[in-house]
């Protein structure tokens, strides 16, 4: 997927990444292929460069990591980062999310990311919009009541879309006014590779958080 792999990407991936990669055996009791019996799982959905999971993993080292990206170029930018710092409390699903939510079990995240999705902006191609009736219904199936959904953009048309969606959601409570959707990252929001490049290209970037009810 994507641009070809530079070779010591490719080494990253042939060498690194089986050891990193989420033991599909154990979907039915995730933590168990962590090394630490943490109370909290988190999954980040389309990790891009993987820099905002590593800077969470930092930050919250007692809490186990999921991050799924299917584009190898980032996953390998995530290698990088992970060997570099010695992260261990993240595993990856190197491929489409879709499987992994498919198989989870109910209410066995604590926070769910996925920040700056793509945003399809042909109209033949809203149905591949990650934020669809479908997927949220599962993503709240999978989440801890209480649980915190955080959700960005800088796309004004895929923004308008997660409104409507969100709003119509019975399962999610904004953690903002509606009326005033917050534009200024939250301090505990770590930046992404495609945040930076909206923001220097003068885009306003939206930043959303819901509860699972
Ligand atoms: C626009 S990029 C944003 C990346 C990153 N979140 C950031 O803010 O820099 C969207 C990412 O989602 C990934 N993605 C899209 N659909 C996916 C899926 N079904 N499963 C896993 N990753 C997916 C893409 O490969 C891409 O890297």
């Amino acid at each position: 997927m994507g641009r070809p792999l530079r070779k010591v990407s490719q080494d990253l991936i042939e060498q690194f990444l089986p050891s990193v990669t989420f033991d599909k055996t154990l979907i039915q009791d995730p933590h168990a292929d962590f090394d630490q019996d943490a109370e909290e799982l988190w999954l980040e959905i389309g990790f891009g460069g993987g820099e905002h999971l590593c800077g969470q993993a930092r930050a919250n080292p007692q809490v186990n990591f999921l991050g799924a990206e299917a584009f190898m170029n980032g996953i390998a930018l995530m290698l990088r980062e992970l060997l570099e710092t010695g992260i261990e409390n993240v595993r990856l699903w190197p491929e489409d999310v879709r499987p992994l939510l498919d198989s989870l079990p109910k209410e066995s995240l604590s926070r769910v990311f996925l920040l700056f999705p793509d945003p399809w902006p042909k109209m033949r191609h809203h149905k591949r919009r990650f934020v669809n009736p479908k997927n949220l219904e599962r993503l709240a199936y999978l989440m801890k009541p209480g649980a915190e959904f955080r959700l960005a953009t800088d796309h004004s048309d895929y923004l308008e879309w997660m409104v409507e969606h969100m709003k119509a959601s019975k399962d999610f409570t904004a953690q903002f006014d509606w009326d005033n959707l917050p534009t200024t990252r939250p301090e505990d929001w770590i930046p992404t590779r495609y945040e930076t490049k909206a923001l220097s290209q003068g885009v306003t970037c939206t930043y959303m958080t819901f509860k699972r009810l």
